[in-house]
């Protein structure tokens, strides 16, 4: 009941506050957040947990976050887990996620993971996203799916050297010139800013392997609550202690 107000004060405290531009999401607790819900069935955590992106994505673009980054599985989610409930979360992605995209005109799609470690059709579905969104200027939104930032790195440093390779050029030229730039440019989702936030869901106290090289001098969020059960307000208070110590910081 008492939400709104709430809201509205959180909003008016974040007036004049430093605002992230970039967003990253770790949605975690979703299987749990069922059980606890009284569910036998986890996958209902993560069919929420699905929905319940658009109702973020919503809450960011209300409150001036015009790029997200949210991590929908890992690589090693999609290799470990039961097929049973990969398929239902390759289904979602298809049927939730890439749908959204569809209709909500405001995000521009960006996919970063191991695409072939996704079934055709899921790859197609956000393939077809990602293309139809090309032109959207208003934001931007990377779902992060079947990713590793380990990988990530690996798969950039990999193409630098086939990229150098095909060039006809030495080694030791390769190692001269390689720096940050270059490895930031062959990243999954090269172009974008590097989150200045990073939020992570469940109460884990990890990182677990997200955004590897682009969090590195990002301010992390952890919060208790289960991902379905992420309110608005705790975005709120989020960017609210980050506006907070980022101010303090410029002092
Ligand atoms: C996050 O919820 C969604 C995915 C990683 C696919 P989990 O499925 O990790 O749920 P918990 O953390 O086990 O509760
Ligand atoms: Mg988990």
């Amino acid at each position: 009941m008492l939400y709104p107000l709430y809201n509205r004060r959180l909003r008016r405290q974040l007036r004049g506050l430093p605002k992230p531009a970039h967003v990253a999401i770790a949605m975690d607790g979703n299987r749990r957040w069922a059980r606890g819900e009284g569910y036998d069935d986890v996958r209902i955590g993560h069919r929420f947990g699905a929905k319940h992106l658009e109702q973020f994505l919503q809450w960011n673009a209300d409150a001036g976050v015009t790029c997200v980054t949210a991590w929908v599985a890992s690589a090693d989610n999609l290799r470990k887990r039961d097929s049973s409930e990969v398929d239902y979360l390759m289904e979602l992605t298809e049927s939730v996620l890439a749908d959204h995209v569809r209709r909500d005109h405001r995000w521009r799609l960006h996919v970063a993971g191991q695409l072939d470690l996704l079934p055709d059709s899921t790859a197609r579905a956000l393939k077809e996203a990602v293309d139809l969104s090309r032109d959207r200027d208003a934001g931007d939104l990377t779902l992060a799916i079947g990713y590793s930032g380990r990988l990530e790195v690996l798969d950039a440093v990999r193409a630098v050297l086939d990229e150098a390779a095909a060039d006809g050029r030495s080694l030791e030229d390769i190692a001269d010139e390689l720096d940050e730039e270059t490895i930031s440019r062959h990243l999954y989702v090269p172009g974008l800013p590097d989150p200045d936030l990073v939020i992570r869901t469940s109460g884990e106290l990890r990182m677990s392997d997200f955004l590897l090289w682009q969090a590195t001098r990002s301010d992390i969020e952890f919060c208790d609550l289960y991902w379905p059960a992420f309110r608005e307000v705790d975005l709120l208070r989020a960017l609210r202690t980050y506006g907070r110590r980022r101010l303090e910081r410029s002092r």
